[in-house]
């Protein structure tokens, strides 16, 4: 890992402690609203009492390579907006294994615990992301000699732990996440858990979490399965099957990485009623719409109408379901989208600019919350 224990708990110390640029934000644990922007002018002010508008909270992962210090909690701007904007969050990947258990015998809440406290001052419920996954393992696990009992144990132990340091305090849990390949078959390579437990071990995760905490919500997390395709086939062909065997199963979640390059899937609303039609709750939790922007250049008029309109329209279909409670984006600014590092050639996928200014996307978010519940904006 880039950041250490002694820089972490500085991290946690910056967010609770006055720190000289930010003496608000210390002294009441709570970001005040950007400057010129009114309450009744934010998307969770808007928006339908029951649905939660959320967004990633940027650290970890591609932050730690970039140049400009780990986003929160240093970025001041970034922390009004955030609280600002937002009535859910969800931690980029700071609860990814490899962030807050980098050694078998040590665990790294520091950055979490901060976000945990953040969004309580601020009102903001919590998604916690995620705890059974093929992608960002630490070494120690992914080349670690275990046989099947300790990786069993490993697991039990880590979702236990994790899932019972924040219990009540996290809504919905991506319990196991991206478990399908897409053509609907498990992935039994990649997915150290499912290749060496077997699939039962997918059932045992729902029930460590749900021990460890019985009021938390617990989901299944990809992407890939905005349309009604194989991927989606098969959870909706699982989820009932391990529900039929007693599995704490609340939730069937769709991530949302859509690019412009692309068609929107059209049968996003009727894909996400059939997991409702099952008395699941859903949601959209990690939207984005990158576009092909060459490096230098801005997005056209056009481009920029067209991202908003498929912004809009996947918040419509989750708008139109009745249990899709929940509707995040992956970060909300530019400055620190994961896209243009992992896509050349692509980028600005999120709804505000650099700056913070907001995007055709931004307001077209705004629009659907403001129809589907008029007049919250006037109260
Ligand atoms: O692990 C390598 C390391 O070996 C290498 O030295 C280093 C140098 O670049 O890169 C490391 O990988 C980085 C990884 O985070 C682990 O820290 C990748 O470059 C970096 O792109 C990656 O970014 C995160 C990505 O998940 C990893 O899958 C992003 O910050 C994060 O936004 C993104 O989030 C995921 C969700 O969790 C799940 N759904 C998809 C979504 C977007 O990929």
């Amino acid at each position: 890992m880039k950041v250490h224990h002694s820089l972490a708990a500085a991290v946690l110390a910056s967010a609770l402690i006055l720190p000289t640029a930010a003496p608000a934000l210390a002294a009441q644990h709570q970001a005040p609203r950007p400057p010129g922007i009114e309450k009744q002018d934010t998307l969770r002010w808007v928006a339908p009492n029951d649905l939660k508008i959320g967004t990633a909270v940027a650290g970890g992962g591609h932050h730690e390579t970039q140049p400009y210090p780990a986003p929160f909690p240093n970025d001041r701007e970034y922390l009004q907006h955030l609280a600002a904007e937002f009535s859910s969050v969800s931690p980029e990947n700071q609860l990814k294994w490899e962030f807050v258990h980098p050694e078998r015998d040590t665990y790294r809440f520091a950055e979490m615990d901060a976000i945990v406290e953040f969004a309580q001052e601020n009102k903001q419920v919590v998604r916690g992301h995620t705890l059974f996954w093929h992608s960002q393992n630490p070494a120690w696990l992914e080349e670690g000699d275990f046989s099947k009992e300790e990786l069993r144990a490993i697991l039990k132990d880590h979702i236990q732990t994790v899932v019972g340091r924040y219990a009540g305090k996290i809504q919905q849990w991506d319990v196991a996440n991206e478990i399908f390949n897409d053509n609907g078959t498990l992935r039994t390579t990649d997915n150290i858990w499912i290749r060496e437990l077997g699939p039962e071990i997918i059932a045992d995760a729902f029930r460590w979490a749900h021990e460890a905490d019985p009021k938390a919500k617990l989901f299944f997390n990809d992407y890939g399965v905005e349309s009604v395709n194989a991927k989606s086939n098969a959870y909706l062909e699982l989820i009932p099957r391990l529900q039929a065997q007693g599995v704490p199963v609340d939730g069937f979640a769709i991530q949302g990485h859509l690019s412009t390059r692309y068609g929107f899937p059209g049968d996003l609303r009727t894909n996400l009623q059939r997991f409702d039609d099952l008395g699941l709750e859903t949601a959209i939790t990690e939207i984005d719409v990158r576009m092909d922007v060459a490096a230098g250049t801005q997005p056209t008029a056009a481009q920029l109408e067209k991202q908003a309109s498929y912004y809009q329209r996947a918040l419509d279909a989750c708008i139109a379901v009745e249990e899709c409670n929940s509707f995040t984006i992956w970060g909300f600014t530019d400055k620190y989208s994961w896209v243009p590092v992992f896509f050349s050639g692509e980028g600005e996928a999120t709804v505000m600019w650099n700056d913070f200014t907001r995007k055709p996307a931004y307001y077209a978010l705004q629009e659907s919350l403001e129809q589907a519940s008029p007049g919250r904006g006037n109260r």
